[in-house]
């Protein structure tokens, strides 16, 4: 079978802010557009220069039960966790952070991004957890600009960082729990882009420079675009220079339960996920040098 998957529907990522006012566009959830099987939430922040002293992030926090993906295309973001993890991403790199059993973390601009401004951008996606791996030990997986493998098209036209996955015959680094594809791809005008996508995996493509088309239907900047599940492979073409993330998964198809931080199964497993915050099982931070 050789067939193309075409696009189920279209929208904008509507505006928003969030944490301490860091400007976002989500893609999801939203009413029309709850999640994406195994994909719960997909972030857009930044994409603005900020002056001095108006870099904001996410305070102390919890997660459990899923894992928070972070991109960074420009700007500086240090965490901190209530393991005593701690690190800077800077533009290129990837933080594949599986919450697991849970913790307590910050997201904040460097103290640099905050003295002297400049420009951030990047995103967050929460990729939900099997309930077999719920409970699992918190990791991290951290990858550097630098060491993203990057596939280019023969032509010349098409640059794909493979951030997991693969695309043009190169493979990503990160180990993921189910089958995950995430690509950021780069097109040149004129360029054509094809890749493998079993109609088993559930498949979104968020466009955050110029357009990109999908068997004749557009998919303009900030809008995501669903793929439908009718073939074994999809194609973007551009007629301008465009960037697009493209993110593919084998769904879990199992009962979500979530309530702002925390992604369960059931209520009884929400419930005890805040109690255990609340008892301090999760950790707190600890800010001591
Ligand atoms: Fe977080």
């Amino acid at each position: 079978m050789d067939s193309k998957r075409t696009l189920s529907r279209v929208m904008e990522a509507p505006m928003a802010m969030e944490g301490e006012g860091v400007p976002i566009r989500r893609a999801f959830p939203s009413h029309e557009f709850s999640q994406l099987d195994p994909f719960l939430l997909f972030d857009h922040f930044g994409g603005v220069v900020l002056k001095p002293g108006e870099a904001k992030g996410f305070p102390d926090h919890p997660h459990r039960g899923f894992e928070t993906v972070t991109y960074m295309l420009s700007g500086e973001f240090e965490h901190r966790d209530s393991f005593g993890h701690h690190g800077v991403l800077t533009g290129g790199d990837v933080q594949w952070m599986t919450a697991g059993s849970g913790l307590v973390h910050s997201e904040t601009p460097a103290r640099s991004m905050v003295e002297n401004g400049g420009r951030l951008e990047g995103f967050q996606i929460w990729v939900n957890l099997p309930a077999r791996d719920k409970m699992k030990a918190p990791r991290y997986q951290e990858l550097s600009g630098a060491h993203i493998p990057t596939a280019r098209s023969a032509d010349g036209l098409v640059e794909v960082k493979v951030i997991a996955g693969s695309a043009l015959g190169v493979k990503g680094g990160v180990e993921t729990h189910i089958p995950i594809e995430y690509l950021h791809i780069r097109l040149q005008a004129g360029a054509t882009f094809t890749q493998a996508l079993p109609a088993t995996l559930n498949a979104m493509a968020y466009v955050f420079e110029g357009a990109v088309s999908v068997e004749a239907r557009k998919v303009p900047q900030f809008h995501v675009g669903e793929i439908a599940t009718n073939g074994d492979s999809v194609t973007f073409t551009a007629s301008e220079p465009a960037e697009l993330l493209l993110l593919a998964a084998q769904p879990i198809k199992e009962p979500v339960a979530r309530y702002g931080p925390f992604v369960m199964n059931t209520a009884a497993e929400l419930q005890q996920a805040f109690d255990d915050y609340r008892q301090g099982k999760m950790g707190t931070i600890s800010f001591a040098h």
